[in-house]
């Protein structure tokens, strides 16, 4: 996800007081003026493209589930995922090095966000534990230059009924967020559902960071907050390509950042989740484009909605 721009965390008072370093990171980590452009994908190839990258980065997923068992590391985790990328998919993970301005190069191929963090974990030697959450967000660029980006939560062992519930709520944030998506809605319309699914719950949504328009680099505009008002920001169209990525906290919202400047915790110590797909605006709705068999099938609040590509595109 990325860093949510400064005016937007203007707007918002308690996030006046941002200090230097974030204030640095929030105007630049949106990155490059020719990566500014939304991608609207008309062309057939570009959307085949958009539909490989985002099958592989979700197989990525199928793949290492397994293996998210008690006693293996993140770093092993990494290890797999990237050998799979590498080997079998011929694809880059596109976290490895991944340095936007204000940031040290990340030293991985996935990110792993264990318990209270948030969202860019750094997998290394720490062994995953019964009764851990675990989510695991994968990018892909495939060989065509198309990103897929997508993230699935784990329940290691048994755990308690508070995080199976946060995962769910999160979950399902998630999808009320992507049931939004069609030509006409706003952006607001899908940070709203969002906001109010996760607060009606009694949890709280990450402000700093969000989802992002995706397609041939990997964060770009427009930003997809995951709070908001109906019928505010940005209108979608079809061809838009873009993540929706919740990121919800059992306690407060409020963040701090370790010391290695990406870890993203949250301040109060509580658990986190989050879930993302990658996401195309079609003439009808959407198609989400992070989809593969071992995928998650929507929840019952999202019944009957159509998700899957249609004949037509
Ligand atoms: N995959 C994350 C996202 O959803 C971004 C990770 S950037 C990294 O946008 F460098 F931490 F990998
Ligand atoms: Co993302
Ligand atoms: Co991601």
């Amino acid at each position: 996800m990325t860093k949510a721009l400064n005016s937007h965390l203007s707007a918002q008072k308690r996030c006046i007081c941002l200090n230097f370093r974030q204030i640095r990171q929030a105007k630049t980590i949106q990155v490059v003026d020719n990566q500014r452009m939304n991608s609207v994908f008309t062309a057939e190839k570009d959307i085949l493209g958009m539909r490989e990258a985002g099958r592989l980065a979700s197989e990525v997923i199928d793949h290492v589930a397994p293996h998210v068992q008690a006693g293996i590391t993140t770093g092993q985790l990494d290890r797999i995922c990237h050998e799979y990328m590498r080997d079998i998919q011929k694809t880059i993970p596109a976290p490895l090095n991944y340095q936007p301005p204000g940031y040290p190069p990340f030293p991985a191929s996935i990110c792993t966000s264990v318990n209270d963090v948030i969202c860019h974990g750094i997998p290394g030697d720490k062994e995953l534990k019964s009764g851990d959450v675990v989510n695991l967000d994968i990018t892909v660029i495939t060989p065509d230059g198309y990103y897929g980006d997508t993230s699935r939560m784990f329940m290691v062992g048994e755990v308690s009924v508070m995080a199976k519930r946060l995962t769910q709520i999160t979950f399902e944030c998630m999808w009320l967020g992507i049931a939004q998506v069609k030509p006409g809605a706003s952006l607001g319309d899908i940070g709203h559902v969002i906001q109010t699914h996760a607060e009606k719950a009694g949890y709280s949504v990450v402000r700093e960071y969000c989802g992002h328009g995706i397609g041939k680099v990997f964060h770009q505009d427009p930003q997809i907050l995951h709070y908001g008002k109906p019928g505010t920001g940005e209108k979608l169209e079809a061809g838009m390509t873009f993540t929706i990525e919740p990121m919800i906290n059992a306690g407060k919202r409020d963040i701090r950042t370790m010391p290695d400047q990406w870890t993203v915790k949250t301040k109060d110590r509580s658990l986190s989740a989050q879930w993302e797909h990658t996401l195309l605006v079609t003439a009808s709705g959407v198609e989400v484009l992070t989809w593969s068999e071992g995928s998650n099938p929507p929840p019952d609040c999202v019944k009957g909605l159509s998700f899957r590509p249609t004949a037509s595109v």
